[in-house]
C-alpha cells in the first residue's frame, strides 16, 4: 500500500494546508478548520483506496465531513475494481488557533494504516510523555518528573539542565511546570500543538528533548504513527475523570481506562504512512508561501514499511495566465 499511496496522501495534506493558509490571521479558527476539512475531504475522493476514517472530526451527527466511520477514497464511487483497505486518522488543521492568529507551528496531518493499525481513540484527554529514539525505553509514565528527566538526560549523554521540555501552556500543568523547573530542565511553553512538538523530539536539530503533559488523545495516536516511523516513543494514558468518559470508553469497547499505551499500542499497524504539511512557519516545517506564479509548500512524509522519511518542497504552479515570477 505504502509506496503507491504516499504521494497521494502528500497531495491531500498539501491541499488542506493551502486552503487553511488562505485564512491565516483572519482571527477565525472555525473558518480555518473548515477550509482544511473541506479541502482534505474533497482531495481524498481521488485517492486510490477503500478508506475508512477512524480518527476524524467527531461522530457522524456532529461532523458533516471526515466523521468517524466515513468511507473515503476512489472505492466509494468506483465499484469496477478492488482498492486497498486503509484506515485513516486525520487532524485537518492541528493548531487551529495558531493559524487563526498567524502564530507558528500549525500543520495539516494525516496517518494511514492497514486495517486495525490505528487505535480508535475517544476524543478525551491523554497524559503523555514523548521522546526521540535515543531516549526510547528510558521513560516511565508513572515515575516522578525528576526521575524521567534524569533518565532522558542520561540517554542523551547530557545534563538535566541542558534538556528542553515542551509543555502545553495550560493551568492543568502548573504542578508539572513547577517540577520540571525544580529538576533544572529548561521549558518551552506552547499555546497549542503537542502533535508537531512530539514529532520534534525525534528529529535531530530541533533542540527539543521531550514533551510532557496532557493533550488530546487523537493527537496522541497521530503522534504515535509518526514516532513508529522515526523510532521515537510515546507513553500515554487516557484521562478518565467523569462518568460520561467511562460511558464513552464502554461505547468504544475500551475495557481498561487506566491502561498505559506504548507507541505500538496506539499505532500498531505494520504498514503506516504519516503525512503533514506546514500551514504557518514552524520549527518542523515551513508554512505555505503564496507568490505571483504559484504556491510553495513544505511537507513531511514517512513510511514505516519503506523506512523512509522525506521532507518535500513542492511548487504548485498557478494555472492562471499570470507572469511566473521567482519560485
Ligand atoms: P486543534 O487541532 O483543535 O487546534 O488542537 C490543538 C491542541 O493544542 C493539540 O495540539 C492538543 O493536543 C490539544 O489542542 C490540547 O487541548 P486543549 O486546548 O483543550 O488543552
Amino acid at each position: 500500500m505504502e509506496r503507491a499511496l504516499s504521494l497521494e496522501f502528500l497531495r491531500v495534506v498539501e491541499r488542506a494546508a493551502i486552503a487553511s493558509a488562505r485564512t491565516m490571521g483572519l482571527g477565525d479558527g472555525h473558518k480555518a478548520d473548515h477550509a482544511a476539512v473541506e479541502a482534505m475531504r474533497s482531495e481524498m475522493d481521488s485517492v486510490g483506496m477503500d478508506g475508512t476514517i477512524v480518527i476524524g472530526e467527531g461522530e457522524r451527527d456532529e461532523a458533516p465531513m471526515l466523521f468517524i466511520g466515513e468511507k473515503v477514497g476512489s472505492a466509494v464511487r468506483d465499484k469496477t475494481r478492488t482498492y486497498p483497505a486503509v484506515d485513516i486518522a486525520v487532524d485537518p488543521l492541528e493548531g487551529t488557533n495558531l493559524c487563526a492568529t498567524g502564530a507558528p507551528n500549525s500543520v495539516t496531518v494525516l496517518a494511514a494504516s492497514d486495517h486495525g493499525g490505528l487505535l480508535h481513540a475517544p476524543d478525551l484527554y491523554m497524559q503523555k510523555i514523548i521522546v526521540g529514539p535515543s531516549s526510547r525505553g528510558f521513560i516511565d509514565l508513572d515515575a516522578p518528573v525528576a526521575v524521567n528527566l534524569r533518565a532522558i538526560a542520561k540517554s542523551l549523554d547530557r545534563k538535566v539542565e541542558d534538556l528542553v521540555i515542551i509543555v502545553l501552556d495550560r493551568p492543568r500543568h502548573e504542578d508539572l511546570v513547577r517540577e520540571i523547573r525544580k529538576a533544572g530542565a529548561r521549558i518551552r511553553l506552547i499555546s497549542d500543538g503537542d502533535l508537531s512538538a512530539g514529532i520534534s523530539t525525534a528529529l535531530l536539530g530541533t533542540g527539543v528533548h521531550a514533551v510532557m503533559g496532557i493533550g488530546g488523545a487523537p493527537e496522541g495516536v497521530l503522534t504515535a504513527a509518526a514516532l513508529r516511523c522515526l523510532n521515537g516513543q510515546i507513553l500515554a494514558r487516557l484521562v478518565v475523570s467523569k462518568p460520561e468518559h467511562e460511558e464513552r470508553l464502554a461505547q468504544m469497547g475500551i475495557k481498561d481506562g487506566k491502561k498505559i499505551y506504548d507507541t505500538a499500542d496506539l499505532a500498531p499497524g505494520n504498514k503506516l504512512i504519516f503525512a503533514s504539511t506546514g500551514v504557518t512557519d514552524g520549527s518542523l516545517l515551513r508554512g505555505v508561501r503564496f507568490f505571483g506564479g504559484g504556491i510553495r509548500t513544505q511537507s513531511l512524509i514517512m513510511s514505516l514499511e519503506q523506512r523512509e522519511v522525506r521532507f518535500i518542497d513542492s511548487v504548485h504552479i498557478s494555472n492562471d495566465d499570470v507572469k511566473i515570477r521567482q519560485y
